[in-house]
């Protein structure tokens, strides 16, 4: 069946990072997204494309936004139900409220019950791919995928794997890593829209056997992605100093055992020194950064504007429950504000770049997902830019999309949300 959504239709052309911002983008006024078969199959005038296509069903759209679904490439879908936990930093707030937290997915069904409410969640935020990290349960693992598969949804995730410093219940081993590991990826990735990535959490709760194992796992399968996380907060870089004496520095603990290489992802990457900066550049690995999880948990401020300005490749995420919010546009306006502290402030082409075809680029997905061009997947989320009163009266002063957006991005929530089309479907 064809279908048509009628509106102001937003395309990326180049990356705003490399060039003017404000002009790395089109805008097609009155314009029209023909998607067939799960794909975009024609971008242009809605007048063109309704006289085309005279028998496609047609959702009109008026003048709000459509752009690409957001892709949030870093999240902690079994820490749902404790995000907004008060008052600590990072190491005191995963003993005290992460680890009881993913205890509790030993049992197959509260997991599926909180993969389908994450989903949900996420959803109506916009939100249409979201990469994350499961718990050391394989149960986890198949709740998250079998979620989202049940809703066509493209979804990257791993089983978490940790072998000291967790509770009891929360540890595995080097071998039981590595077997769940494989047998979950043979059973997902590449199954419908779903890709595995192998999740040892961090060199703190991985012994290097097990680190070496996940990078053995890795070679064995080069084409899934690896997700880990790096260099959050100063005691964790000293912990992962005492824990590792020999290794050159935290990204080495990863490098060491065959963890640094195109796709590999890495959440945070906030306290970087010159070498592993260079390095991440040389291996072309991919750096996420989670806003509202960094002023939340109180762990410093990502050097945007430093980073891209060197090339790297970089993603935009949440990191629920870490991060204080669910929604994608609050991210995005908390990596402007990170901006502004840093006093490099962040055009809003380059956030809801960021958003979309950045989060893709770090996932490798560039080419599938992220943007509104002919033969990607129809992965599409729908903004009002006068959702609120508040928001509405600023709005009509904007001379062009960027200030047309902008109160949206910094002030707007689930109900700038109008529509969320995944895989095609509404
Ligand atoms: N570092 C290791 N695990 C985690 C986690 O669950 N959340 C955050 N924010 N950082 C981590
Ligand atoms: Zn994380």
């Amino acid at each position: 069946m064809q279908k048509i959504l009628t509106g102001q239709v937003l395309q990326f052309l180049a990356n705003p990072f490399e060039g003017p911002a404000e002009e790395s983008a089109r805008v097609i006024t009155d314009g029209a997204v023909l998607v067939e078969g799960g794909r975009i199959a024609k971008v242009g005038r809605a007048a063109d494309l309704l006289a085309d296509y005279p028998r496609a069903v047609v959702t009109r759209y008026g003048d709000h936004l459509i752009c690409a679904g957001f892709v949030d490439a870093h999240v902690h879908y079994p820490q749902t139900a404790i995000i907004a936990s008060w008052g600590k930093r990072l190491i005191d707030w995963l003993n005290t409220y992460t680890f009881p937290e993913e205890m509790r997915f030993t049992d197959a069904g509260f997991a599926r019950e909180t993969a389908d409410r994450y989903l949900d969640l996420t959803r109506v935020n916009g939100t249409t791919t979201v990469t994350s990290f499961c718990t050391i349960h394989p149960e986890s693992v198949d709740a998250l995928f079998d979620a989202a598969e049940a809703r066509g949804q493209r979804i990257v995730a791993g089983k978490t794997c940790m072998d000291r410093n967790a509770p009891d219940r929360l540890r595995d081993t080097a071998q039981s890593a590595y077997d769940d590991s494989k047998t979950l990826l043979e059973k997902w990735h590449g199954r419908g829209r779903a890709s595995y990535a192998i999740t040892p959490r961090f060199s703190p709760t991985s012994t290097p056997e097990q680190l070496a194992a996940m990078g053995a796992l890795w070679a064995e399968y080069p084409e899934v992605l690896m997700q880990t996380h790096l260099s959050e907060q100063l005691d964790e870089i000293e912990w992962v100093k005492e824990l590792y004496p020999n290794s050159r520095d935290y990204l080495d603990t990863y490098e060491e055992h065959g963890l640094l290489r195109p796709g590999a992802l890495f959440g945070h990457a906030i306290h970087l020194t010159d070498r592993e900066r260079a390095r991440l550049k040389e291996m072309d690995a991919s750096l996420v950064h989670c806003p509202t999880s960094n002023t939340f948990i109180g762990s410093g401020l990502f050097d945007m504007a430093g980073l891209m300005a060197e090339g790297q490749r970089v993603g935009l995420a949440t990191d629920t429950g870490g991060g204080s919010s669910f929604s994608m546009l609050r991210t995005m306006a908390a990596a402007y504000e990170v901006g502004q502290l840093r006093g490099t402030p962040l055009h809003p082409a380059q956030l809801l770049w960021l958003a979309t075809q950045g989060s893709a680029r770090a996932l490798q997905m560039e080419g599938k997902i992220g943007n509104i061009v002919e033969g990607m997947e129809a992965d599409l989320t729908v903004l009002d830019l006068a959702s609120t009163p508040a928001i509405a009266q600023r709005h009509v002063r904007a001379n062009d999309i960027w200030e047309a957006l902008f109160p949206t991005i910094m002030m707007g929530d689930d109900r700038a949300v109008v529509d969320c089309w995944i895989n095609g479907e509404r």
